[in-house]
């Protein structure tokens, strides 16, 4: 039965590294539970990182602006849905990811 669980699980991980992008989600990302609403390339609940990157290319404000959007929530910008207050997550996390995002489209 164990064995079970863990080949379930293998091919568990396989299918979700086999659909692993050119750029993954940073592990800090993952540990700030970005993922569940965020993903790079494609809309989950919220916008794909790589659209925001792109909506916001050239705009000098846009990291300090979207670092208080992250810790204070919103909605309005992407659609009805609105992101709720990330404030579990660490400023400093939040400005580092804000930054992984914005350097996301070259
Ligand atoms: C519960 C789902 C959810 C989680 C968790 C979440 N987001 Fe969002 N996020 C959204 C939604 C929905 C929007 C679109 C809001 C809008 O249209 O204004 C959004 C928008 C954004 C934007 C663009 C904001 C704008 O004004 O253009 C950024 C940047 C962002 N999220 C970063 C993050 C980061 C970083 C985390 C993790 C710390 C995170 N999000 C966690 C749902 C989520």
């Amino acid at each position: 039965m164990k064995n079970i669980i863990t080949s379930l699980l293998v091919v568990t991980g396989l299918l979700v590294t086999g659909n692993a992008l050119a750029v993954d989600m940073p592990q800090l990302a993952k540990d700030n539970r970005c993922t569940a609403c965020h993903a790079i390339d494609r809309k989950i609940l919220g916008p794909a990182w790589m659209d925001v990157s792109k909506k916001y290319k050239g705009d000098k404000k846009a990291a300090a602006m979207l670092v208080a959007k992250v810790q204070k929530g919103g909605s309005g910008v992407w659609g009805p849905m609105a992101m709720p207050p990330q404030s579990a997550a660490k400023e400093a996390d939040i400005k580092a990811l804000v930054k992984f995002i914005l350097g996301l489209a070259k």
